[in-house]
């Protein structure tokens, strides 16, 4: 499976999680103790399988993800320790800590859209190349290392995220600048339109150059 069916897989089963917890939440603090011990039986089987799916799913990520920001390391810490305090407040009937893990997690989920919208800025920022304008490979060696190793990696070949192997591509120089102006919709390719004709040329200068 390609790694953006699996980020569509973990988002659904992360919000399927959320909402099974809201409400059993929900049948927990209103005192609903049998509608909440019922609610738990029936969904044992589910919770388990979306467990296994939210840890899968959430491993794999990380390891063929972008390199991990602070606020990823925060989240991660922040879903593991929901699950003793789930655990505990859904068992024990300990309300405070059942309301804290659903708290954990929808900051889990909240840092998880913040850093979303973080990378996506960053890959906004324009890259000044005036310092390297006379020499090509320079000027594509610049923007490359501010905007494109995160996931095609040092070399061109780290493949993080799902990001083609650029050592062997074989798009003309006119698909990818195409691609690389427009992305492609529905991978990890973002769009960069702000990139001048010349850091364009530069990039495909400087993957070529990767290709030796
Ligand atoms: C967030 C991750 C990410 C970043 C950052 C990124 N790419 Fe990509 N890139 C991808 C993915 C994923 C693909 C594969 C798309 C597909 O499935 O066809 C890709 C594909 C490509 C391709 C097409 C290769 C081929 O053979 O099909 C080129 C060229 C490319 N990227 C260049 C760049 C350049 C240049 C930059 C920096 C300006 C960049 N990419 C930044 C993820 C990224």
């Amino acid at each position: 499976m390609e790694y953006h069916k699996i980020v569509l897989l973990h988002r659904i089963v992360v919000s399927l999680f959320l909402l099974h917890y809201v409400v059993k939440g929900y049948f927990l603090l209103s005192g609903k103790k049998e509608t909440l011990a019922g609610y738990s039986a029936k969904t044992r089987a589910a919770e388990m399988i979306l467990s296994v799916l939210f840890l899968a799913t959430g491993i794999y990520l990380v390891y063929a993800g972008p390199s991990l920001s602070v606020l990823m390391y925060v989240k991660i810490a922040l879903v593991f320790a929901s699950i003793p305090l789930a655990i505990i407040g859904f068992k024990r009937e300990k309300k405070p800590l059942a309301m804290l893990a659903i708290l954990f997690l929808f900051l889990a989920y909240g840092l998880a859209e913040m850093s979303k919208a973080q990378y996506a800025k960053a890959d906004k920022a324009p890259v000044d190349t005036s310092t390297e304008a006379a020499d090509p490979v320079a000027v594509g060696k610049t923007v490359y290392s501010a905007k494109c190793v995160a996931c095609h990696g040092d070399k061109g070949d780290a493949g993080l995220a799902g990001a083609k192997n650029l050592r062997i591509t074989q798009l003309t120089d006119d698909q990818q600048k195409d691609i690389i102006k427009n992305g492609k919709p529905g991978t990890g390719m973002s769009a960069f339109p702000d990139l001048t004709d010349d850091q364009l040329n530069g990039l495909l200068a400087y993957i070529k150059t990767l290709k030796q």
